[in-house]
């Protein structure tokens, strides 16, 4: 689907897309189509129960007198409400609407309502990014009934009095849209294409944009001493890999942001192993390094002037021989030794030594690590929410910010010692599960081990929002969300640019 913005013109053709205000009061666009169209928006408005209310639609097939094929009436609700979340959702409605519907194009011609605060290119670029947003299709493995699934609707323009600044605008939005993209295709890529070393192989497009790509094998991780993460992929046939994406775009090189990801391909639990039931979905348990790699490849498609860093560590929890075994006691690149007491809680392992390794190679002034890490989140927060643990106010107000903005929210959780006791080991210096309770919390804990005291530090667990078995929302048209993007470009951007 091809995005464009111009100037409003006399004469429209495809789909016509205007809008009305609560109470169903015609914006100036919409009184314009409804008198090219002989009264005809006026006359349905009478008939039907359309009320201007938010993302309702009122739709004219072939209207009389004019050259569009469609008169698509939306409603924007109140004008005092009305705002770029708003425009993206309405947006992206519409377009679902229309995507397969045999229309080829579509102009979106939306005022912005008196007393909205959103200014004209703001609105025209927002509504650009829930088109594209909702224009999201993971066909690769289809063969069959391709027709069904062709989009017809191939070009889509948004109608503006400022054209040029509504395209500078969208210059950023776009490059979030296709980080969201790129996040959405890896978490929806089947466990046995989307290896740890073709997820590794797949990061490398990033340089293309300036990112500085390296790979970690499993020789320089052993040399590293990164055995808790090495331990979670000792049972796969395939290799575990580390990626390490750094952009740098702000001129002088602070330390910079580091953004860890959990990237387990696949998590059967291990010798621990899942039921059958539980273990459906888990190709996605690498969301978090790919909201990583998907933010990666949107700061730098943007040129963000900051430095940020995101690392990523890529295994397969898999049962075999050679797999590890609960009992097991493994040193981490820390020095810290862990008791395995179920290979299922492996997320855990993989970060401590990417943690570890951020720290060390990288001293960043913040870190913020995402990761699909215990059920024991969805329990809690459902779909809705995902968890927050930080050690850091500051951080954490910054990230629940970004969270509202984006519609990407975040709830905070509390830490402290008496949890962090529930992980004492009988044997090591600290075991890989907690007791029956507040499992997102020892987990965190847990987490909280390997950060060295005073790095400013969050943790994000995503096991609930990086993909949806439940209802689809407007934005999200795919099994895979990409949540994360979102809110750790909007993180970097009002916080950590230059
Ligand atoms: N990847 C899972 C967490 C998960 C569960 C994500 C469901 C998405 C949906 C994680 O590795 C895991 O298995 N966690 C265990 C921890 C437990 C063994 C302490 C869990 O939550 O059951
Ligand atoms: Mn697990
Ligand atoms: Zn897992």
């Amino acid at each position: 689907m091809q995005l464009s913005f111009a100037a409003p013109t006399a004469e429209t053709s495809g789909v016509w897309v205007v809008g009305a205000l609560a109470g169903g009061q015609l914006s100036g666009a919409a009184q314009r189509a409804d008198k090219a169209a002989g009264g005809v928006l006026t006359r349905a408005l009478k008939t039907s129960r359309f009320k201007g209310k938010p993302n309702e639609i009122l739709e004219i097939i072939a209207p009389p007198g004019i050259k569009a094929t469609r008169l698509l009436l939306v409603g924007l609700g109140k004008a005092e409400e009305f705002s770029a979340s708003r425009a993206e959702v309405l947006a992206a409605i519409v377009t679902g609407r229309l995507i397969t519907s045999g229309e080829s194009q579509a102009v979106f011609e939306i005022d912005v309502p008196k007393g909205s605060k959103l200014k004209a290119p703001q609105l025209a670029a927002h509504l650009a990014f829930g088109a594209q947003l909702r224009s999201y299709q993971f066909i690769a493995y289809r063969r069959k009934n391709l027709d069904d699934f062709e989009q017809t609707l191939k070009t889509v323009t948004v109608a503006t009095t400022d054209a040029a600044a509504a395209r500078k605008n969208w210059q950023s939005l776009s490059a979030v849209a296709d980080g969201v993209t790129l996040a959405r295709n890896l978490v929806n890529e089947p466990p046995n294409v989307l290896t740890p070393a073709e997820f590794a192989r797949r990061t490398k497009a990033l340089a293309k944009l300036g990112v500085k790509v390296s790979v970690l094998d499993e020789a320089q991780m052993k040399k590293l001493g990164m055995n808790a993460l090495l331990g979670v992929g000792q049972g796969s046939e395939n290799r575990s890999h580390l990626v390490v994406m750094e952009w740098n775009g702000s001129r002088k090189a602070k330390a910079p942001v580091a953004l860890i990801g959990k990237g387990v391909c696949f998590d059967s639990g291990g010798l621990s192993l899942k039921p059958g039931g539980s273990m459906m979905g888990m190709k996605g348990d690498m969301g978090g390094a790919a909201a990583v790699t998907g933010t990666m490849q949107a700061l730098a498609a943007r040129k963000a002037k900051a430095h940020v860093v995101g690392i990523i560590g890529l295994v397969e929890n898999m049962p075999d021989g050679k797999a590890q075994r609960p009992d097991d006691v493994v040193e981490s690149m820390s020095g810290q030794t862990i008791e395995i007491l179920n290979t299922d809680a492996e997320g855990r392992l993989v970060l401590a030594d990417v943690l570890w390794y951020a720290q060390e190679k990288y001293k960043p002034s913040a870190i913020v690590d995402l990761a699909t890490l215990t059920g024991a989140i969805i329990a809690a927060l459902g779909a809705e929410y995902a968890g927050l643990f930080s050690n850091n106010d500051k951080l954490s107000g910054q990230i629940t910010q970004a969270g509202k903005a984006e519609g990407e929210p975040v709830w905070r959780f509390p830490m402290g010692p008496g949890y962090d006791k529930m992980i004492k080991s009988k044997i090591a210096d600290m075991k890989n599960i907690g007791g029956p309770f507040a499992g997102s919390i020892t987990a965190a804990q847990f987490l909280q081990r390997f950060i060295k005291d005073k790095t400013p530090w969050a943790h994000l667990d995503i096991a609930g929002v990086a993909w949806q078995d439940g209802e689809q929302k407007p934005l999200i048209p795919s099994w895979a969300t990409g949540w994360g993007v979102r809110i750790l470009n909007r993180l970097i951007a009002d916080n950590y640019e230059t």
